[in-house]
């Protein structure tokens, strides 16, 4: 039976995996949403801030892999388009350590709103993505152009996850809902790294020098609206804690595979950080 999975996010560093691992099975029709105009015939217009072109987007959908909006009313968004799919499987993008995260946190809230409402639903814990260290939005040109990555972690290490492990689970659950329905996973990648090792793995693939910061957690938050202050500090409380350098095997179990290291990433990735 073919069943149809929309995407939000689809060019976000998870969703457009999703969608080109979900495009290779032949049992599912793939929607992917996106808030710019697309000439990609499989992807739908959906804005999280115009309700008007979801029903069209989620019509007849059987999943939606949600990724998470950032916003600060994301819990009533999240209800709302729950709200108009309903019976969809929602496979929701968290972060790790959200179930340490106060009741009635922003972070608690979205869950909530997935689990509360949702009539199947699998929730994904994920570390941080080794895909920001490509991200023009995060890392990228600091990288580049600076030679810098800097991270008010405290010198924690993190197990950072490939982006494309997540997708990997994601689409395990997408196609079992039966067996990964009230599911909560925490995604991992196989080992905690700190950025000191991430600058040094870098640097040998470059063959020039990177290195690593971190600066305080003000610097990170400066200038942020006061909710989106108080998330971002909740989580890098989790980094300094040690939350996030927890190694999961969730990529294993679900999907068989071992999850991809990040010095395969950097190996893998490394012309983009020379200039
Ligand atoms: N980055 C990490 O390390 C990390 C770790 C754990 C959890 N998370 C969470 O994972 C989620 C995704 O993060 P990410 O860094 O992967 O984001 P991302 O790569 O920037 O992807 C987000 C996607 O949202 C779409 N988008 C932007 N504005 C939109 C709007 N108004 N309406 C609908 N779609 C919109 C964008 O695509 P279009 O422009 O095509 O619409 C973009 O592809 C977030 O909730 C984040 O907090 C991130």
């Amino acid at each position: 039976m073919t069943r149809t999975v929309f995407v939000t996010g689809a060019r976000g560093k998870t969703g457009r995996e999703v969608v080109a691992q979900l495009a290779g099975r032949g049992d599912t029709v793939v929607r992917g949403g996106s808030s710019r105009s697309s000439q990609e015939p499989t992807t739908v217009a959906f804005d999280w801030r115009d309700r008007s072109a979801w029903p069209k987007a989620v019509e007849g959908v059987d999943a939606i892999y949600l990724g998470r909006p950032d916003v600060q009313d994301s819990a009533e968004l999240v209800t709302q388009l729950i709200a108009a799919a309903p019976g969809a499987h929602i496979v929701l993008v968290s972060e790790q350590g959200a179930d340490r995260v106060a009741a009635d946190g922003w972070v608690r809230q979205v869950e909530d709103a997935v689990t509360g409402n949702a009539s199947r639903w699998t929730i994904l814990r994920p570390s941080w993505f080794q895909q920001v260290l490509t991200d023009p939005r995060y890392f990228l040109n600091a990288i580049r152009r600076e030679r810098t990555i800097s991270l008010p972690t405290g010198g924690t290490p993190i197990a950072w996850v490939d982006t494309r492990d997540i997708a990997a689970v994601a689409v395990q659950a997408i196609a079992d809902p039966t067996a990964h329905h009230g599911k909560a996973y925490t995604v991992t990648g196989p080992e905690a790294v700190t950025t000191t090792d991430i600058a040094a793995n870098i640097s040998a693939a470059i063959g020039t020098e990177v290195t690593a910061s971190v600066p305080p957690l003000s610097a990170a938050i400066a200038g942020a609206a006061p909710w989106l202050a108080e998330v971002v500090g909740d989580m890098f409380g989790r980094v300094h804690d040690g939350t996030f350098a927890t190694v999961s095997d969730t990529v294993e179990k679900v999907t068989g595979r071992s999850p991809r290291t990040i010095r395969e990433f950097i190996a893998e990735h490394a012309d983009q950080w020379r200039v």
